[in-house]
């Protein structure tokens, strides 16, 4: 009688267990979590986000001459190609419409240096937007994973 109350208050006790688990932010959160794309604000904040930061690349007087020859039709063409990789790649519903990063930065001679003038005006656009800096973190990983495919071919 005794042994079978007491395993009845493992059981018990075993359930909560697994529920205070389960409700734990450390662990069964993972599943609801909201995509990087959502946690920046969805399309808009994406799109705004690269229409700011598109014409910095154009202005800048390092990396700039590697736009020069590009029209404004162009240039838009290139910002709509990025606002699409950015949702795409943040897990956003948005279809890639630009070729491979290898395939369309070789033969231009990117070096480190210019990499890092273009990611730092990334960092300036996301701060002017207050993206918080977790997300900031994981937008900025994602770019930088491309560098071996733009830098030094
Ligand atoms: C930081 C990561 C970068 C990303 C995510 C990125 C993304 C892109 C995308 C989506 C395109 C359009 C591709 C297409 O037309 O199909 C493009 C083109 C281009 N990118 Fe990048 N890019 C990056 C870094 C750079 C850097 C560092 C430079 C030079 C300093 C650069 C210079 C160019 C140029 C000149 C084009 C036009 C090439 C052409 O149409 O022939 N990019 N890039």
């Amino acid at each position: 009688m005794c042994k079978q109350y007491l395993s009845t208050i493992r059981v018990v006790l075993g359930a909560i267990a697994v529920g205070v688990l389960l409700s734990s932010p450390a662990l069964g959160h993972a599943a609801t979590d909201k995509s990087l794309y959502d946690r920046l604000g969805g399309y808009e904040a994406v799109s705004a986000v690269v229409n700011d930061f598109a014409p910095k690349l154009f202005a800048d007087p390092q990396v700039g001459p590697f736009f020069k020859g590009m029209g404004t039709d162009t240039r838009k063409l290139f910002i709509q190609k990025n606002i699409n990789l950015v949702c795409s790649a943040t897990g956003g519903p948005c279809k890639v419409i630009s070729r491979q990063a290898r395939t369309v930065h070789t033969g231009l001679g990117i070096t480190e240096a210019d990499f890092n003038v273009v990611a730092n005006h990334l960092v300036d656009t996301l701060n002017a937007f207050k993206v918080p800096a977790k997300e900031k973190q994981e937008l900025l990983a994602i770019i930088g994973s491309l560098q071996p495919e733009i830098v030094g071919h």
